[in-house]
């Protein structure tokens, strides 16, 4: 048992307590003169209580008189700590901050777990293809180039396009405009020079812009060095293309290795007088195909691709990829008509394409680029995109192998060219086969896209007609995924008529019906001599005859012009989250509308896109889709000066009106069972109005 101390022992013991400097004075304790004392004097040590403790042995002190106060030895310390009075609180407190840290992290955890991945760049603007031979040209010869392009960015910022891709710019002898490339690391002089190439880039990315450029891999000019080098034998480059033995007359081949065809017409091989073999070209003669079955070719062909990267473009869109690799064997294609004359075969659409197209092997060297293009992706905001072109008709599952596996990623998105068949039966039906087509075989959470024109298509103004301009812009722009703008369809800018001797591009040499040069006429800037793209006086291909009529310039000032149209749905779509990452319902199609929802769970506003693709009509979708209101507001019409609401049970549309249709509701059509064929989302995403956020899992 402890030992209570008497009165007297107590005031003797705090009286030597003082002679050692030990007083219980506090905080508050003050020096001599009135002053606080320094750090350590005044205090009480332990040190000295041991010495104090040593000296008397007083091992067994009673420091129950002792108050607590700051600096108190541990004695006394160790006994107000055990009292409930203090230990509780402590207690509480210890424990509060313990479960205070677990759920800051399991919130945090929770927060992470549950968000959906934000939107990369080139999920969250279009696309603006510029063929640049057309677009701009700065140094007065007729055609665009490299510094009219940067004196035209602005024209981006005001469509509220954040992605422009440009057709090729690379040194080429322009038999095929661009795409027989000579050099892939320089710029052709008509387009300008590297520094041109280097200022254009740095003034996309100040405006806050993407850069993808054309990466050509099938095929080089036969005027690359590289060519030059195999065909005169050079050890090294001797099988970078595909050479094979041919028979041939005065340079003619006579006896072809096999009954390919090129894409472009005749036979897919050319006799080569220096190296005596015949060459194979799946497009031009003057565009050799290179042989990727051989390793450096790839190799060669992976630097151009980390050439460019580390130039900091921000994106590649994989031209012909599907024509890289042919089969070794070299056997005949089946013909289409087994019948025909094989000496009449002059024409690609006469063959299958067994051996020349889509071969494997094909998709691992596009998971290569997009590794190589994850390497220089790891920066914040420097995400690098690659879009493949393959163009596989009725085989849809051949293009979609181009999105890669859930394991392997390969390209973003292979183009969606289907839409390009609208003008073929324009109607509201055949929209919609066609929207299904792509979204139904679309591997599930992949993202979309959609092309209406490109430098290889006739324009869609034209194939549907002035009428559609409009409504097709609406559904480019309203579609769930990736819009792909070729420059002059915001505009609705049509073909000009090029008569046969006028002919410049290769395939239409071959075949007239094919002529590509009608879809790349300069752009119609102004109303000045040339529509304000050349101050040349003639330019490479004639300015559309009606450019005083449709140009940027007049449709800048005109509320109810394409232009104005265009630039009101790139704002939408970017200011409305159900239109750039909710759902798509297709929920109707006649021979003249075709219908769908926008709509993201948890979030009430809702957008219903109503387009007549064929004659006037008035639909009634309150039977159809009874879940939806009565009553919808109008957002945005093609047609300027339309009502403000439409009731669902008489919708009046014209010939190529479109309608952006807002309504509240609760009731989301992607969960209707009738519908669930018909509703497709790539990234789902939910919305959680009370906080404002998103969350997926929902
Ligand atoms: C792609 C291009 C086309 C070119 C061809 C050959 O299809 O889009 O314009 O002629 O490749 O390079
Ligand atoms: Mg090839």
């Amino acid at each position: 048992m402890k030992r209570r101390m008497s009165k007297e022992e107590n005031s003797n013991y705090i009286e030597m307590h003082a002679d050692l400097g030990v007083e219980n004075k506090g905080f508050d304790q003050e020096g001599e003169d009135g002053s606080k004392p320094a750090e350590g004097e005044g205090e009480t040590t332990s040190v000295q209580l041991s010495a104090f403790e040593a000296a008397d042995g007083l091992s067994e002190l009673d420091y129950t008189q002792i108050k607590p106060y700051a600096g108190m030895p541990k004695e006394v310390l160790l006994q107000y700590s055990t009292q409930a009075c203090y230990r509780l609180p402590r207690e509480i407190l210890f424990w509060f901050t313990v479960l205070c840290t677990l759920v800051l992290v399991a919130v945090t955890a929770t927060i992470i777990a549950l968000s959906p991945q934000c939107l990369s760049w080139w999920q969250s603007s279009p696309v603006y293809q510029i063929y640049p031979r057309s677009f701009q040209d700065s140094d007065q010869d007729g055609v665009g180039d490299l510094k009219g392009i940067q004196n035209r960015l602005d024209h981006f910022v005001y469509l509220n396009v954040k992605a422009v891709w440009i057709s090729p710019f690379y040194k080429s002898p322009m038999k095929d405009f661009g795409y027989d490339v000579e050099d892939f690391r320089e710029i052709d002089p008509i387009f300008g020079t590297m520094e041109d190439f280097d200022n254009l880039l740095s003034s996309i990315h100040d405006r806050g812009l993407k850069l993808i450029i054309d990466f050509i891999p099938n095929h080089t000019s036969d005027k690359h060095v590289w060519f030059q080098r195999s065909r005169n034998g050079t050890e090294k480059y001797k099988d970078y293309y595909i050479w094979k033995d041919c028979e041939s007359v005065n340079g003619t081949v006579t006896k072809p290795p096999n009954n390919w065809v090129s894409v472009f017409g005749n036979s897919a091989w050319q006799f080569d007088a220096v190296r005596g073999q015949c060459y194979l070209h799946q497009f031009l003669k003057e565009q050799p195909d290179l042989n990727f079955h051989n390793a450096d070719v790839l190799k060669e062909m992976t630097d151009v691709i980390r050439f460019w990267l580390e130039k900091g473009v921000d994106g590649l869109r994989m031209d012909a990829v599907k024509f890289i690799l042919e089969a070794e064997h070299l056997r005949d294609e089946p013909q289409v008509n087994p019948e025909q004359n094989p000496e009449n075969i002059t024409s690609h659409s006469e063959l299958y394409h067994d051996y020349t197209d889509s071969q494997v092997g094909l998709h691992v060297i596009l998971q290569g680029w997009r590794q190589v293009m994850d390497e220089y992706s790891t920066e914040p905001g420097r995400y690098r995109f690659m879009v493949a072109e393959s163009y596989d008709y009725e085989k849809i599952g051949r293009t979609m192998m181009y999105y890669g596996t859930s394991f392997v990623q390969e390209a973003n998105f292979p183009f969606n060219f289907y839409l390009l068949d609208l003008p073929e039966s324009l109607s509201g039906r055949a929209c919609y086969d066609l929207v299904k087509l792509w979204m139904s075989n679309m591997p599930k959470g992949y993202w979309p896209n959609w092309v209406v024109g490109n430098h290889d298509n006739p324009r869609i103004a034209s194939a549907v007609s002035r009428k559609y301009v409009n409504v097709i812009n609406m559904l480019l722009l309203t579609l769930p995924g990736t819009p792909t703008s070729y420059y002059g369809e915001e505009i609705g800018m049509e073909n000009i008529a090029v008569s046969e001797d006028q002919i410049q591009d290769p395939f239409g040499k071959f075949d007239p019906s094919e002529n590509r040069d009608p879809f790349r006429s300069p752009m119609q800037w102004d109303s000045s001599p040339n529509a304000g793209f050349s101050e040349a006086n003639k330019t490479w291909l004639p300015v559309h005859p009606e450019y005083q009529t449709c140009n940027v310039m007049m449709q800048r000032n005109d509320s109810s012009s394409p232009l104005a149209l265009y630039r009101t749905l790139t704002a939408l779509r970017e200011s409305e989250l159900p239109l750039h990452r909710g759902w798509v319902c297709l929920v109707w199609s006649d021979a003249d509308i075709f219908a769908y929802v926008r709509e993201l769970d948890g979030l009430s506003t809702a957008f219903l896109i109503v387009l007549n693709l064929g004659n006037g009509s008035t639909t009634d979708l309150t039977g159809v889709v009874p879940e939806l209101p009565r009553e919808a507001s109008v957002r945005v019409s093609t047609l300027s000066g339309s009502m403000k609401t439409v009731s669902l049970a008489a919708i009046k549309t014209e010939t190529g009106e479109g309608l952006v249709l807002e309504y509240h509701t609760r009731e989301p059509i992607h969960e209707v069972s009738r519908f669930r064929e018909n509703c497709f989302v790539s990234e789902k995403a939910c919305y959680f109005s009370a906080l404002g956020i998103l969350y997926k899992n929902c």
